[in-house]
């Protein structure tokens, strides 16, 4: 079984995801953690986001072991992660090993921008998760601000809206809904609503 599920910065998808694949017993990916980790070690390296010879090397090192880093989950690395996400090149070689890991044994969550369009176009659960641009916003900085974070609500709504304009716009995957997506509007639902609903989509399209 593969469940491809897909959406916009902070729509939420991440923790679906999670949930999903505990629920199921599947292995789970986040292939927003590739882009991430591809550009931390561009910049790491001095170089810069845009270069294509520079991302593209970065994205053909990057393996599991790379992806255990705290320092990928913030807004700046995901920032980081959508620029280098608009070259094909990098997309390229990223593409064989997230297609491996949903081959495994045993099936696979997968969630990212371009899992039901490009990465698993023949998954049978496809899920494009949405919600308003100030939900996402409120979702992230009350995460921030449980944390100690400085960053404000206005900065973070800025942050999302020009991420998914980036991620919506280029002209390599760019983010949509696949035609067979069902789609799941979570501004009204917390995550227990959201896990709930989801699971009922996936009872009915498997
Ligand atoms: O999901 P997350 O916010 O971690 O993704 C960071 C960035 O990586 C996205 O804004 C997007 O540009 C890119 N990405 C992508 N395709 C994916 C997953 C992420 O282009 N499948």
């Amino acid at each position: 079984m593969i469940i491809a599920i897909d959406g916009p910065a902070a729509s939420g998808k991440g923790t679906l995801a999670k949930r999903i694949a505990a629920h199921f017993g599947l292995a789970w990916l986040d292939t927003g953690l590739l882009y991430r980790a591809v550009a931390r070690d561009v910049l790491a390296a001095g170089g810069d986001l845009e270069d294509v010879q520079a991302a593209t090397a970065a994205a053909k090192s990057v393996n599991a072991d790379s992806l255990d880093d705290s320092a990928l989950r913030g807004p700046r690395a995901g920032d980081a992660a959508s620029i280098v996400a608009k070259i094909p090149e990098v997309r390229a070689a990223l593409l064989e090993y997230q297609r491996a890991f949903a081959r495994q044994a045993g099936g696979a969550v997968l969630d990212g921008r371009d899992i039901g369009t490009v990465v698993c176009p023949d998954a049978p659960v496809k899920i494009f998760v949405t919600a308003s641009d100030e939900a996402r916003a409120m979702r992230r900085f009350l995460e921030h601000q449980s944390r100690g974070d400085s960053i404000t609500y206005d900065e973070l709504l800025a942050d999302i809206r020009k991420r998914d304009a980036r991620d919506r716009g280029r002209s390599a995957a760019p983010m949509h809904a696949a035609d067979d997506a069902v789609h799941l509007d979570t501004t009204a639902l917390d995550a227990d609503q959201a896990f709930a609903a989801a699971l009922r989509l996936i009872e009915l399209a498997s």
